[in-house]
């Protein structure tokens, strides 16, 4: 066990997530996974061996929307806090636009951690976006990664497809092939997947090319059962619940409903859904509309969602809503079905499964495909018999619990044939309630639950994984990059020709030094070169892995000891980046000719050109008069290099310094000619070796500037003393 509890981290990124009065059902993005989430971390946080849970969301500034999105805490419970990290706009958006902005959102989240001072035993990704967010973070600081999808793209894809809307909509709109890339991603890299429901795995992780290299696990989720407690607490007096707050709820729900009802008294069927499609409220209503039987013995009431105007809804929202009213008017329901404008989720969804309860009524989900069916669970914790889909996960709820009976819900008689059976049968519908009540305090409460997921959570001790890294003897133990940039105090940042290499013996010196200061320094290279050449040069001087390489002219950096790229970095400087066009634009200057191979890459194109005063002139004015954003470097009197504006060696050490917060004076930079100019001018310690070309003479006498007698690594090793480091 560990020494102390364990640190949890929970990564949900989409929606509106808060934990006062959580606005569940508000839109798309704010429904059963929120909840789901604010019960899962609270949970968490009262299990014996848990000793923090934080929750990970976006932090929204939006009008639109309460300032409480915007705070970047907010406590839960003692243990349990909602931590709040901003990522590209302020303003809410829906989640299959976030996927740009997830880099910078993982770049904020370290920070963050680092202030911890703890790194935490697991990183729990929910649906695709979180998953990604705690993939990368949990390959940076080697800690186990579990994902729990909620949904997935796959089935979404072939759902849509089968509405006949095309691929190339689809992708515009849903993002989707973006989502499916990345779930295959996460299924191959996740220490263990959590599902709710064995046929998930099956169905629809099973669809995943990826699909045999997933570690799975069902653990259904759990019904807060203090909210959730049986209707006849309510009857017997001495184990009431009930407060002035519930009564006050109840009496307003019968309100509401008695506006539409002529025959109030009857039991009635439920139904409590948001207004998409998929839920098939339009099945149910037929059902009711066409049975004359159901008709007489029952009233119905189907809640689906807040709604203020339903012209100004999304599409598929308003035609739902707007089917209902003409289904209604065209069965002539009126005075029967109840379909209440408004609930408040959190407080009255438990007393109206209680009312429908204690009318004798029944709870109805009408959807299709229901791949969990939370809402099944919740109404028979309560004590309401269910009627609900043969597919998903309504099959393990039922055969958990015998609440209720399964039906084709494709077929409008069936489903209203099982509502008379039970509606019209009390002892079945006793036998159903009691099931389902005793049968969710075995099966799903959250306390199973934690338990369950601890217990895996425990088998993934990282001291796995770092045994199995010790046994290769080659490679000593190394941190990951996440766990030793956190940790470090002084990090070097060297260039790689004529500054680093050049004097073999002096070289083998301070790679010496570097590894016997090792806990207290890093270092790192920056080069113009392309990862490959990097990696050539290393082997030729047999130079080992750094903590951090600066590539092709600080447009890519990657960290050892894997070579993970840093793609918030990625995504930082490809702002404004529009290669074909510059080279269009230089097309016509026969002064330049494009390097070959590796010269050119994403964000790097090079040429080779002679010293001559004036080309660079004409090369800005080809490049402005095209209005681009670029940044340009020669050096070496041969080297061209242009690169996204953002971009260049100095501006990829100020991003390192400004991630892995680290004080300027606590990096030097090393460099000998013009393509280190600019990391050496910036607010570091800047050391210049004493082979330096001519380029770098304009330097001299700059205070944070020192320029070493010594050439090469002898050169470093004398900064590295000048500057205290060492
Ligand atoms: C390296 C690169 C080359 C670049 C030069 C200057 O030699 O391979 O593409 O132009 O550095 O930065
Ligand atoms: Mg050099």
């Amino acid at each position: 066990m560990n020494r102390h509890g364990l640190y949890i981290q929970l990564f949900s990124l989409h929606g509106l997530i808060k934990g006062h009065a959580p606005e569940l059902g508000r839109d798309a993005d704010t429904g059963g996974q929120i909840k789901y989430i604010l019960e899962l971390a609270v949970a968490l946080g009262g299990h014996p061996e848990v000793e923090r849970v934080d929750v990970f969301t976006r932090l929204i500034r939006d009008k639109k929307i309460s300032e409480e999105y915007a705070k970047p805490v907010e406590m839960l419970t003692e243990k349990v806090r909602i931590v709040r990290i901003a990522c590209g706009p302020g303003k809410y958006i829906r989640k299959e636009l976030l996927w740009p902005y997830l880099d910078e959102f993982i770049d904020n989240t370290f920070k963050f951690i680092k202030k911890q001072n703890r790194i935490p035993d697991l990183f729990h990704g929910h649906y695709a976006d979180g998953g990604y967010v705690a993939m990368e973070l949990a390959a940076a600081f080697d800690a186990p990664f579990v994902f729990t999808g909620h949904s997935l793209g796959r089935n979404k894809k072939a759902k849509l497809l089968a509405e006949k809307i095309s691929s190339e909509k689809i992708n515009k709109h849903y993002k989707i092939d973006k989502r499916i890339e990345v779930e295959e991603q996460i299924i191959s890299q996740a220490n263990l997947i959590i599902t709710s429901t064995q046929q998930e795995i099956t169905n629809q992780y099973g669809l995943y090319q990826n699909f045999h290299r997933g570690t799975y696990e069902v653990i259904a989720p759990g019904v807060d059962l203090e909210t959730f407690y049986p209707y006849y607490h309510n009857q017997l007096e001495s184990q009431s619940n009930d407060d002035e707050v519930s009564r006050q709820t109840r009496v307003g729900l019968l309100r509401e409903l008695y506006r539409f009802w002529v025959a109030p008294h009857k039991p009635f069927i439920l139904a409590l859904c948001r207004p998409d499609k998929r839920k098939n409220i339009h099945g149910l209503i037929e059902a009711y509309g066409k049975s004359r039987e159901l008709q007489a013995i029952a009233n119905l009431a189907i809640f689906a969602g807040i709604r203020k105007d339903i012209q100004v809804m999304g599409d598929n929202e308003k035609s739902v809503l707007t089917d209902m009213l003409l289904m209604m008017d065209y069965y002539d329901l009126y005075g029967k079905l109840a379909i209440p404008k408004k609930h408040d989720f959190e407080s009255e969804v438990p007393e109206l499964y209680r009312l429908c309860a204690e009318s004798g009524g029944v709870f109805i989900n009408p959807a299709l495909v229901e791949p969990f069916g939370l809402t099944l669970i919740e109404a028979s914790a309560c004590g309401l018999p269910i009627v609900a889909t043969n597919d998903g996960g309504p099959v393990d709820i039922v055969k958990n619990c015998t609440n209720g009976i399964l039906v084709d819900v494709s077929k409008i008689d069936t489903m209203g044939k099982a509502l008379i059976n039970i509606l019209a049968d009390r002892i079945k519908w006793d036998d159903f309630s009691c099931g389902g009540i005793n049968g969710v305090r075995n099966h799903y409460s959250w306390q199973t639950h934690c338990s369950k997921t601890v217990k895996a959570i425990q088998a993934l001790a990282p001291s796995n994984t770092l045994s199995e890294i010790s046994m290769d003897t080659h490679s000593p133990v190394r941190k990951p990059f996440g766990k030793r940039l956190t940790e470090i105090s002084k990090l070097l940042i060297t260039d790689i020709d004529n500054t680093l290499v050049g004097d073999n013996e002096q070289l083998q010196t301070l790679l010496h030094l570097l590894e016997g200061n090792k806990e207290r320094v890093g270092w790192g290279m920056a080069t113009g070169r392309s990862l490959d050449l990097t990696l050539d040069i290393m082997t030729e001087y047999n130079i080992p892995m750094p903590d951090v390489l600066i590539c092709s002219v600080g447009t890519e950096i990657y960290y050892g000891p894997d070579l993970r790229t840093d793609k918030g970095w990625q995504s930082n400087i490809a702002h404004f980046w529009n290669p074909e066009k510059i080279k269009k634009s230089l097309e016509d200057l026969s002064f330049l000719t494009p390097q070959e191979g590796e010269g050119q890459r994403r964000y790097k194109i090079s040429y080779y050109m002679d010293d001559d005063d004036g080309l660079l002139d004409q090369i800005h004015q080809c490049l402005h008069g095209a209005k681009l954003r670029y940044q340009l470097i020669y050096s070496h009197g041969k080297f061209l290099d242009i690169l996204p504006y953002r971009a260049s060696k100095g501006k990829a050490v100020d991003y390192l310094q400004a991630k892995w917060e680290i004080a300027p004076q606590d990096i030097m930079v090393a460099g000998d000619s013009g393509n280190d100019e600019d990391m050496l001018k910036g607010k570091q310690r800047g050391l210049v070796v004493g082979n330096h070309s001519n380029e770098l003479k304009k330097l001299k006498g700059r205070r944070s500037i020192y320029f070493s007698k010594h050439g090469h690594a002898g050169g470093i090793i004398d900064g590295l003393g000048h500057y205290q480091f060492i």
